[in-house]
């Protein structure tokens, strides 16, 4: 996460006040979302290639409050959800919490493996498909077009809710600009197309989105009244002002980013070179490969120095990747240059004892 832009400022904060000022007469409950936010949403995803109507649109607390909530509708203990692996945790915890049975979806450069997914909509009957197919969390790849085209062929055919995490897909690195959201491809399909504030803007707002078929939405409306009566006001109209300036936000922050991923990628490189990675197309994260050793092991002792990385089990759903690492570029690059020279030291403490392990792991 990064810290708010200066867009969000005392200035912008007094105007956002002035206008909930005039809406104090009103009771302040609003299930589906403020509607000059939903508005605002509404248009940003057309804008991104998903044509978007106000009314399909569901304001959340977070991106992670619309993954938890539609994993606790359509999913009862013991079903089966389908998630990339590696994922984003945050899905994984959203599936465990209610005792889902947990399919990984293979994945490589280009996303998930669109013939996994076939066969596991055939053969394995999940309840729920999570994917995060735009700058991945955490190998930051992006699902090809034409993939996205399969794959919303497949939703179409089986009818199987989908998520399409769209949490960091406004934060490219250099590049190309990704292509349209999966439900581009299949307009009334059961896709659930989640965004948020969070990465563009500021995590503290706590306001994320869904998009999908009005039906579905209006369902998942009634179910998040059942829990929060709807989300907080106040951040939402201080949301709706930052999204009309959401392009001259998303150049600051490449331009934040980019240098940064460069000054990680020269730091490995002369510290770490036994390490390798693959550059991504944008996000905030960087999923190293280690030559040898435990990923879990190597976590600890950084943590002695003063270092958090996330060990590559925390992202897969059967727990594997213990030969990776996921850092993250979201800290300014002098802290950055700091955590990668103890995270060296902790390598070289640790490297001897790793030495010879890793690619084979016996089990007794
Ligand atoms: C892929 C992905 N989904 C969801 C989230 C949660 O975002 P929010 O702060 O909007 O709840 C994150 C944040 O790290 C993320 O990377």
């Amino acid at each position: 996460y990064l810290p708010a832009p200066e867009r969000l400022s005392p200035a912008l904060l007094a105007a956002a006040n002035e206008e909930l000022a005039s809406t104090l007469e009103h009771h302040g409950y609003a299930p589906h979302g403020y509607p000059p936010l939903q508005e605002a949403i509404a248009e940003h995803l057309t804008s991104r290639g998903l044509p978007t109507t106000p009314k399909q649109v569901l304001v959340t607390n977070g991106a992670q409050q619309a993954i938890s909530l539609a994993t606790a509708f359509l999913v009862q203990r013991g079903e089966a959800v389908a998630l990339e692996n590696p994922t984003y945790p945050g899905a994984i915890d959203a599936a465990t919490a209610v005792g889902a049975q947990l399919i990984p979806i293979p994945t490589g450069m280009d996303g998930a493996r669109v013939s996994a997914i076939a066969d596991i909509l055939a053969n394995r009957n999940p309840k729920l498909v999570y994917l995060n197919p735009t700058f991945h969390n955490p190998t930051g790849t992006v699902m090809p077009d034409a993939a996205r085209a399969e794959v919303a062929r497949l939703i179409e055919r089986h009818q199987v809710v989908t998520i399409d995490d769209r949490a960091e897909a406004e934060l490219t690195v250099g590049g190309e600009p990704p292509p349209p959201p999966i439900a581009a491809h299949a307009p009334g399909a059961p896709i659930l197309t989640v965004g948020s504030m969070s990465k563009l803007f500021w995590g503290g707002l706590r306001v994320g989105w869904i998009r999908a078929p009005v039906p579905l939405v209006s369902r998942l409306t009634g179910f998040k009244a059942v829990l929060d009566l709807g989300t907080s006001l106040p951040g939402q109209v201080v949301a709706t002002h930052l999204l009309h300036d959401r392009e001259a936000v998303r150049r600051e922050r490449r331009q934040m980013i980019t240098p940064r991923f460069h000054l990680l990628e020269e730091l490995l490189s002369e510290l770490l070179p036994t390490w390798s990675w693959t550059r991504p197309k944008g996000g905030l994260l960087l999923w190293v490969r280690l030559p040898s050793g435990s990923a879990r092991e190597l976590a600890v002792e950084a943590r002695r120095l003063g270092v958090a990385i996330l060990p590559g089990p925390t992202t897969s759903p059967d727990l594997s990747f213990d030969n990776h690492v996921r850092l993250t570029v979201s800290r300014p690059p002098d802290v950055l240059a700091e955590g990668i020279r103890r995270l060296a030291a902790a390598w070289d403490d640790y490297a001897p004892r790793a030495e010879g392990r890793g690619e084979l792991e016996v089990i007794v």
